[in-house]
């Protein structure tokens, strides 16, 4: 998209942005601090630690990501961090409100201040409603929060035409469907989109796409990202900050530019060694 283009939609959108519910502030958007998570293994019974001690932060705006191998808690930290599944200990502030002090009201306010977008994104859809009546419902749920667009122009914001408002799920391609997720998400007005591997279920033809739109929107709202993904092409195309997770510990952080060019960590080493998105290190 050209840049005049560009800045007119960011303008459009931040004019609209003004979001009824929690007032504006200056906090940090989500700090995570010392958070420990315990599942219990289902047959064993025993106990396993998926996030040991981890703390991080978002300020307004910023695009974050964790990265880690496969079962290293990135989801579990995710679900977690934004209230979402369950949570040990440690103390987790959203937009400067404590999850462990805020009551059920306040809790209820904030929120829509998070939304997120699942790897899968037909599993996230409801098979049974159309794209319309999927958006009918959000809105019956905070009707003054989404009335600053209407349907047809909110999948123009993701780059979908209007006649898809009336399909279903499952006439939806891979793409199609995680930017309906995407306008779900949007219609929020959000201060964070947590985006947990947003691109690894689709074709690859249209991970391109979708990233792109994650950017664009990113620009355009405001909002802050957290990005969970194995792929540090990923990652490096779209955030500022890298978490390296390893066995529910982070184990190193930084700007992505040093942490992909200068890694500390043994473990981060390995993992970029590994990782398909390192190959951008030989192409450089
Ligand atoms: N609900 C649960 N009950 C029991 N164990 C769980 C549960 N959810 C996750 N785990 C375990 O916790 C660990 C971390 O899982 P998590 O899904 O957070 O990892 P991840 O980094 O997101 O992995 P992936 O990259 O495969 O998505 C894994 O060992 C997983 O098996
Ligand atoms: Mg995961």
């Amino acid at each position: 998209m050209p840049e005049a283009a560009k800045t007119e939609v960011a303008g459009r959108i931040s004019d609209a942005a003004r979001r009824p519910g929690t007032p504006e502030t200056d906090a940090p958007v989500l700090v995570v601090d010392q958070l420990v998570v315990d599942h219990r293994n289902r047959t064993t019974g025993e106990i396993f630690r998926a996030v040991d001690h981890v703390s991080l932060r978002i300020e307004a705006g910023e695009s974050v990501a964790v990265v880690g191998e496969s079962g290293s808690g990135k989801t579990t930290l995710a679900l977690a961090a934004t209230g979402l599944g369950p949570r040990g200990g440690g103390d987790i502030r959203l937009l400067g409100h404590s999850l462990s002090s805020v009551g059920r009201k306040q809790l209820r306010r904030l929120r829509p201040e998070v939304q997120v977008v699942f790897q899968d994104p037909h599993g996230s859809l409801d098979p049974r409603q159309s794209v319309r009546s999927g958006l009918k419902e959000l809105r019956a749920l905070q009707p003054k929060r989404t009335a600053w667009i209407d349907d047809a122009a909110l999948l123009g914001r993701v780059r979908l035409a209007p006649e898809l408002l009336e399909r279903y799920p499952h006439q939806l391609s891979g793409g199609q469907a995680q930017r309906v997720c995407i306008a779900r998400a949007l219609l929020m007005r959000p201060r964070l989109i947590v985006a947990d591997e947003p691109t690894s279920g689709l074709d690859v033809s249209v991970q391109a796409d979708v990233l792109a739109l994650l950017r664009e929107i990113r620009t355009a709202t405001g909002a802050a990202l957290l990005m969970i993904s194995h792929d540090l092409a990923v990652v490096r195309s779209v955030c500022d900050t890298v978490h390296v997770m390893y066995r529910g510990q982070v184990v190193e952080s930084g700007p992505c530019e040093r942490v992909f060019a200068e890694p500390e960590n043994d473990y981060t080493r390995e993992l970029l060694a590994a990782m398909p998105g390192a190959r951008w290190r030989a192409r450089r």
